[in-house]
């Protein structure tokens, strides 16, 4: 298995990390994953960070801050890679991104039904928050 080598993501790699985020079930039809990653593309406090290993791209995190906290979005490693450090890399890149601008806390939503991730976030030192989640679409 070839290491995975991190770097913000290129033009070249829209396709292959949304089909990597599709194939780790992090698509809604209600988000626009193209519309999302050039939104983070285009401010210099956000990033799509991806990781590959050989050819193939097998884990992808959307980084960023809003001036206050960092936060990760689509954190993603490919079902054929689980539980061999992908997913923990990534993050560990988010956070290393995060840190080299100052930010000292990274924040990560996570779905109802999708609770099984916090053992995760868990091994990786997170801890759950006492915090309700609300918002608008405008
Ligand atoms: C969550 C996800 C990124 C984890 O990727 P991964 O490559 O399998 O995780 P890693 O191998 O790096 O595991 C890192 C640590 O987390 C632990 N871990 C990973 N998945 C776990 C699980 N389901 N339950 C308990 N622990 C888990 C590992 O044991 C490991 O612990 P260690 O460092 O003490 O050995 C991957 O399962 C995924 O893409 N899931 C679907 C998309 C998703 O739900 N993303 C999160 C949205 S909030």
């Amino acid at each position: 298995m070839p290491d995975l080598f991190i770097r913000a993501i290129q033009d070249d790699d829209i396709k292959p990390v949304i089909a990597l985020w599709r194939d780790c079930g992090l698509l809604r039809p209600w988000n626009e994953p193209e519309k999302d990653i050039a939104f983070a593309r285009a401010n210099l406090n956000s990033e799509v960070l991806i990781g590959e290993s050989g050819p193939a791209v097998t884990a992808a995190a959307m980084v960023g801050h809003d001036g206050h906290r960092g936060y990760v979005y689509y954190v993603a490693a490919h079902p054929d890679v689980r539980g061999q450090g992908h997913g923990k890399k990534i993050m560990v890149a988010a956070k290393d991104w995060l840190v080299q601008r100052d930010v000292w806390k990274m924040n990560i939503l996570i779905r109802k039904g999708n609770e099984k991730v916090i053992a995760f976030y868990e091994a990786l030192g997170a801890e759950v928050e006492p915090i309700v989640s609300m918002g608008w679409r405008f």
